[in-house]
This record gives C-alpha cells, sequence and structure tokens, in this order.
C-alpha cells in the first residue's frame, strides 16, 4: 500500500453536510415508510442468527490489493485502521453505530480497499464482524480477500434463493464473516428495496458486532443512499488525486439525511507520519543507556555523545 495512506478526518460532517440542499434519490424515496419505519421493531423481534452452521472459508489476501491489516507486523497502514476503529468505538458510546456503508463519490477511490481493512480490523477485538459485499454490480471484495470467486451470496438471498444463513461464511483465521455479492444484479437497487434487506440488516444486528457494507460509488447510482438510509452511520472515502470537490457536494447531496461517520482520506502523502513511524521503530530496536541509566532512544545513524 502507498505508505501514509489512509487519515482519519474529525468524526462527523453532519454539520458540514446540513449545509447542503435536500436531494432525495428516487431510490431513497421509494422506500415504504412502513419498510423503513419498520426497522426498530424488526430489530427487537429479530432472532439471532445460527451461526454454528455457516462454513469456513480461508482468507489469502492477494498483496498488490492492500489488505494491510492482515500482516502480523504491524505498519503505517494498519495502525491508520487502528485509529479508525478507536474513532468508531468511541462513537459508538455516543450514538447507535452498528451498520456501516463505506461508500465513495465515483469509482476506484478505495471504498472495497477500507471496507476489508476496516472489517479485518474490528475482527481483531471483537467476535462477530460481519462484511456484507453489497457491490452487486463490480463486486471485489472477494478478489481483495483471496476469496473463492463467483460464491453465492446477497443477490441470490434477496431473490428469495438462498437462505441468509446460507449466504455468511466464517473467514478463517478470525471473528470475520462475509456475505458475498453472489451473481451480479442488473437491477441491484431493487433488490437493495426488497423487505428481505430489511430483514437482513435487522438480523444481522442483532447477531453482529460490526455490519460493514462495501457498496458501488454513490455517483451515479442509487444503491449507497438506499442502503444508507438503513444503516447507522456512512463512511466516505475519498481519495488523493481522484475526488474532486464536485463530486463529493454531489456524493453529500445524495446521502442528505444519514448520518456521515466520518471523511478517510485514502492515499494522502503524509511524508512526516511515515518518518516518525520509522524513526520510532528503527529508534526502539537500539536502546541506549544514558549516564544515568535511563533508557535514552537515538535516532539511526547518530553517535551517542560521550558526557566525559
Ligand atoms: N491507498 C492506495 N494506494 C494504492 N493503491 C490503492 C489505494 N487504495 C486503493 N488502491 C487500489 O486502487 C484500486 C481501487 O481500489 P478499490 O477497489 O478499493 O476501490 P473502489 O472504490 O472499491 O472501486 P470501485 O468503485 O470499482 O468499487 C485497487 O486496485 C486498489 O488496490
Ligand atoms: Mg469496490
Amino acid at each position: 500500500m502507498d505508505t501514509q495512506l489512509i487519515r482519519t478526518l474529525p468524526p462527523t460532517l453532519e454539520s458540514e453536510a446540513a449545509r447542503y440542499p435536500a436531494v432525495h434519490p428516487a431510490a431513497v424515496k421509494a422506500i415504504p415508510p412502513s419498510q423503513s419505519g419498520s426497522l426498530s421493531s424488526t430489530i427487537a423481534e429479530a432472532l439471532p442468527l445460527g451461526l454454528d452452521g455457516v462454513q469456513n472459508i480461508s482468507i489469502m489476501p492477494r498483496p498488490e490489493r492492500h489488505v494491510v491489516a492482515l500482516g502480523t507486523t504491524p505498519n503505517i497502514g494498519s495502525e491508520k485502521f487502528l485509529i479508525l476503529r478507536h474513532r468508531l468505538v468511541l462513537m459508538r458510546q455516543r450514538r447507535r453505530l452498528k451498520t456501516l456503508v463505506v461508500t465513495s463519490s465515483v469509482p476506484m477511490e478505495g471504498k472495497t480497499v477500507v471496507s476489508v481493512n476496516l472489517a479485518v480490523t474490528l475482527a481483531r477485538t471483537f467476535s462477530r464482524v460481519l462484511l456484507v459485499e453489497a457491490d452487486m454490480r463490480r463486486p471485489s471484495v472477494q478478489a481483495t480477500l483471496g476469496l473463492p470467486s463467483a460464491l453465492p451470496g446477497l443477490s441470490e438471498y434477496l431473490e428469495g434463493k438462498l437462505e441468509l444463513t446460507s449466504t455468511i461464511r466464517r473467514t478463517v483465521p478470525g471473528g470475520l464473516y462475509v456475505i458475498p455479492a453472489g451473481k451480479p444484479s442488473i437491477n441491484p437497487v431493487g433488490l437493495l428495496q426488497s423487505p428481505r434487506m430489511v430483514e437482513l440488516i435487522s438480523r444481522a444486528s442483532v447477531t453482529f458486532d460490526w455490519v460493514i457494507f462495501d457498496t458501488p460509488p454513490v455517483n451515479p447510482f442509487a444503491d449507497s443512499p438506499c442502503l444508507a438510509s438503513m444503516s447507522d452511520g456512512v463512511l466516505v472515502v475519498a481519495r488523493s488525486g481522484v475526488t474532486h470537490s464536485d463530486s463529493m457536494q454531489q456524493m453529500l447531496n445524495a446521502l442528505e439525511g444519514t448520518f456521515i461517520a466520518g471523511v478517510i482520506l485514502n492515499g494522502v502523502e503524509d511524508p512526516r507520519g511515515d518518518g516518525y513511524y520509522a524513526y520510532y521503530y528503527r529508534a526502539k530496536a537500539e536502546p541506549k543507556r544514558t549516564s544515568t541509566g535511563l533508557r535514552r532512544y537515538l535516532p539511526i545513524g547518530k553517535k551517542e555523545i560521550s558526557n566525559g
């Protein structure tokens, strides 16, 4: 992964988003009030999913796909996700935040990279994290995680061909569960608006500690605004050199009325941060004792100045 890739911004853009004129994409409007309004009651009524029978599946991340959070050695990228996790956990102490939609304004800004790394990072401390590959147009979670391709999943469940528990895979190792996108759909928005999607969210909210949805870009698709209207919050990804302010504003308009939990700046150069990181680790490997017996960390290449 390009070194200083992920940087989290202060937690909320709510007030910022409130400044934009309200635009309600047809897809969001089209959700009947009874469906979206029934969420809280269905959550209360939903029975937890029985996960004992779910199939195990091994993760074999492809290095070029930038799954920085899976390595055994910490790195600057994985540290950024730890910070993101920490912020989300803090935010959750103040408001309900279990189902999170990861989206961005246009293609190729890093939504999938962020969703996968965030889910993996959450699964390190939470035993039940569900990553839903809700991009049924150009899914890439499976390839990013190195899972077998063409697994049945979300689209088959939403079309009524599979039960929910049959779509969930438990990844090995760890507490990460995945619902693959399944067969690409020609009408993903229609499927996402179905009562079965409401049921998925409500049942998963009971069973899992976190539910992360990887979605297509907001411009020009209605999938993520539709899912966002049913979820607790949205994480917006913006990529250095790709995201334009116009498309960002268009996206915020489309997400009007949803809770924007934060913006993740992807691909941002932060050479100072990288320098500090490298310095700290290298220096830590070579602790020196001062004349008072206290440890002192010296930059690599610097000789200790003798007091005598
Ligand atoms: N910070 C980064 N540094 C280098 N490459 C990156 C970075 N973030 C993402 N990429 C690469 O950019 C490409 C697009 O990333 P990703 O698939 O996560 O974007 P996306 O927003 O999900 O795209 P889509 O809109 O097609 O779903 C991938 O090849 C990914 O490995
Ligand atoms: Mg993607």
